[in-house]
């Protein structure tokens, strides 16, 4: 196990009806003045966004609101955030939706203090030298942004997706409501088992020695997701199944699986510009991408994906054949992406032959296997 540093500073209020406590939490960070950030309506169809002025109303903290945010947020968006916020002299950022209105609150949370071009710092993929406090409530089981150091926007000029990071970047308090994920189309809570899965893949294979205890976490999640996404699915408003998921998708991606080894990151690599260019949904483009690239990548290490595929798909054991069983891990993976209702080829994303060539020419990724643009042209031939 290499050494590593774990902060993950969020407090996190889960369960039914904790949305109420949203004006208390914003007091006790300290908020004089809120900016409401939330996307394209779902919080307002379901009651969320009243009970959370209701509640900012009792605390007696003054808001101001910024909705319409997209999915893969845009650049643009932020912008019009940090004019406002400036102008109305917001300290708190306060996103409520998924992932997309939380990224852009990180976002402006960051552009209101920060002196240059917010860009800059996501397009150099940098760390945030500083930024507002920032808390949410989530409503769809996916990004792990409620606890993540990382914020993803697309510059819709350039049609460039690109992600800043740093612990400033983790919210003070993230409120979890499974409840509220019931209201999810099918189409996006599968999108959102399929990123967690990718949040821990992208950290499990890895060429470190030793890392039994976070693979033993890494698989148990796994499971847990391979096993309430489908449930989630057939019976949307089955309670514990999104309780499951949503815990899972945090702990996915708040870094307890990454500590201690180098991670990866190819899938998200390679994903992030199919992202940029077609406005595709984030864990729909990660499924078409992960087969192909576990089928380019498994002969690097055939044990670990002989594990991956006894331990998390409960493959059996051939001592005999372990070239075998890592390839009935790897269809297994594409088979439940499927079953889950999520695209495996580019073709069904809509991705044109005619792009590859942009999608992966001068670009390079990951550390299991360290990628050339050639490996990820290669990857999305085989992805097609
Ligand atoms: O805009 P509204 O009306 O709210 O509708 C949204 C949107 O259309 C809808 N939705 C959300 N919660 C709902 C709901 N509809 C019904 N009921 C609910 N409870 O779902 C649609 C998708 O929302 P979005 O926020 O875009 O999805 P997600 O949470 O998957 O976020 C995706 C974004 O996060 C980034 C992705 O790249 C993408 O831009 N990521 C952020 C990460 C991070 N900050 O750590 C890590 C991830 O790897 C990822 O890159
Ligand atoms: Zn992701």
């Amino acid at each position: 196990m290499d050494n590593f540093m774990f902060y993950s500073p969020t407090r996190f209020l889960f369960g039914k009806g904790e949305e109420n406590q949203v004006g208390t939490m914003c007091a006790q960070y300290g908020a004089k003045k809120v900016m409401l950030v939330y996307g394209g309506g779902s919080v307002v169809r379901s009651g969320l966004l009243e009970r959370v002025k209701s509640s900012l109303d009792k605390a007696g903290i003054p808001y101001c609101e910024l909705s319409g945010i997209k999915p893969n947020p845009r650049l643009s968006s932020v912008y019009e955030g940090i004019q406002l916020g400036r102008e109305q002299g917001v300290d708190f950022l306060l996103g409520v939706g998924g992932g997309s209105a939380i990224d852009a609150a990180k976002g402006i949370a960051v552009g209101i203090l920060y002196e240059g071009d917010v860009w800059d710092l996501y397009k150099a993929g940098a760390e945030v030298p500083v930024s507002l406090p920032v808390g949410c409530v989530i409503t769809l089981a996916a990004t792990g942004t409620e606890g993540s150091a990382s914020s993803v926007l697309t510059n819709e000029e350039t049609n460039e997706k690109c992600g800043a990071k740093g612990d400033l970047l983790r919210p003070v308090f993230s409120i979890m409501n499974p409840e509220l994920t019931c209201t999810l189309p099918a189409y996006q809570t599968a999108c959102g088992v399929t990123d967690i899965m990718m949040h821990i893949i992208d950290r499990y294979f890895t060429n470190s020695k030793d890392t039994f205890v976070v693979d033993e976490i890494s698989e148990a999640l796994l499971r847990t997701v391979i096993k309430y996404g489908p449930i989630a699915l057939e019976h949307p408003d089955d309670y514990n199944a999104r309780a499951q998921i949503m815990w899972a998708g945090t702990l996915a991606h708040n870094n307890l699986c990454g500590v201690g080894r180098e991670q990866d990151w190819s899938n998200h690599g390679i994903q992030a510009p199919i992202g940029g260019l077609y406005d595709s949904a984030h864990g729909a483009g990660l499924a078409t991408v992960c087969p192909a690239w576990m089928l380019y990548v498994y002969k690097h290490d055939i044990p670990r994906f002989v594990r991956w595929a006894t331990n998390v798909w409960g493959v059996e054991n051939d001592v005999y054949d372990p070239e075998g069983v890592a390839l009935e891990g790897i269809r297994r993976t594409k088979e439940f992406f499927k079953r889950m209702g999520m695209p495996v080829t580019l073709a069904e994303l809509g991705v044109k032959d005619e792009d590859l060539e942009y999608l992966s020419k001068g670009r390079a990724c990951g550390n299991f296997v360290k990628l050339s643009g050639d490996d990820i042209r290669a990857i999305l031939e085989l992805a097609r």
